[in-house]
């Protein structure tokens, strides 16, 4: 579980990008966070996992405060899935799973047999999760951008995190894809009763994934509460539109598309 309670970043040039949010994100779920650009969403996540330090209130997570003595603590319950995947290009895929064992060598990296036969295993079994186990020993930069993020899911699979943090995942990837790889992102953490939180500009993904969704503006939450409630006036709230409708959406676009959502009466 994470609580967030009172959090409050102020950067050094008096940008205010938290501005004492409080929440609780349960076990399990696959939460969605919704936000124009520049709402503190990042600094959310960086604030889950300790590389933002709050400026007042705090962070824990399972039971554990987000403070540098907890660091090492803190690095093994969360893990991570990043838009632009971060893999490393000129290795191949399997060592880029393997990289997100915990408790590595160094001098592991210079022969995939050094690393012990379960590790392998495993990494092997999650490629296969994601639809890869035939690319397994290709170089990860000779895979399309979806595949890349199937292998980014994969190793942030093999770390066992308790939470699963992804900004923006599906940013950098085909249209055609996001879905499946949400989706499958999705299957894997309620299978390994992983806690998810997700940033994402697509509100429509985000209905159709997400269990709760968290919505906010200038550091201020507007939304907390199922899926199922989030209706348009919430989200012309979440972004601080007097019309959502029918606005083209991209990813850097401050307001998404949702004319083709059908809301409940
Ligand atoms: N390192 C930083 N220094 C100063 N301002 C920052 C820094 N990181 C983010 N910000 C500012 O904080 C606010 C929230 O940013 P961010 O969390 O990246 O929003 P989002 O992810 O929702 O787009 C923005 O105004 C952004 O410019
Ligand atoms: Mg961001």
């Amino acid at each position: 579980m994470v609580i967030v309670s009172k959090l409050k970043k102020v950067f050094p040039d008096g940008t205010v990008a938290l501005d004492g949010i409080s929440l609780k994100v349960e076990e399990g779920q696959f939460t969605v966070l919704l936000g124009p650009s520049g709402a503190g969403k990042t600094t959310l996540l960086r604030s889950i996992n300790g590389l933002v330090k709050p400026s007042n209130g705090d962070v824990t997570v399972d039971g554990i405060k987000v403070i540098d003595e907890n660091y090492r603590k803190i690095r093994t319950l969360v893990g991570m899935v990043f838009q632009h995947f971060n893999l490393v290009g000129n290795l191949s895929v399997i060592k880029n799973v393997l990289s997100g064992s915990l408790g590595t060598h160094q001098k592991w990296w210079s022969n995939l047999f050094l690393f012990p036969k379960s590790y392998r295993i495993r990494a092997l079994d999650l490629l296969d999760r994601v639809g890869l186990l035939d690319k397994a020993y290709n170089r990860a930069d000779e895979l399309s951008g979806g595949e890349q993020q199937r292998v980014g899911i994969a190793r942030a699979m093999m770390q066992e995190p308790k939470v699963l943090l992804a900004d923006e995942p599906v940013a950098s990837v085909d249209p055609t894809n996001s879905s499946n790889i949400l989706s499958l992102l999705r299957d894997l953490c309620k299978e390994k009763k992983v806690t998810v939180l997700c940033c994402l500009h697509q509100v429509d993904l985000a209905l159709q994934f997400s269990d709760r969704i968290i919505g906010f503006t200038n550091g201020k939450l507007i939304f907390n509460d199922k899926t199922s409630n989030l209706n348009r006036d919430s989200l012309r709230q979440i972004y601080d539109e007097t019309s959502v409708e029918g606005m083209f959406f991209g990813s850097d676009m401050k307001t998404p598309d949702i004319s083709h959502i059908q809301w409940k009466e």
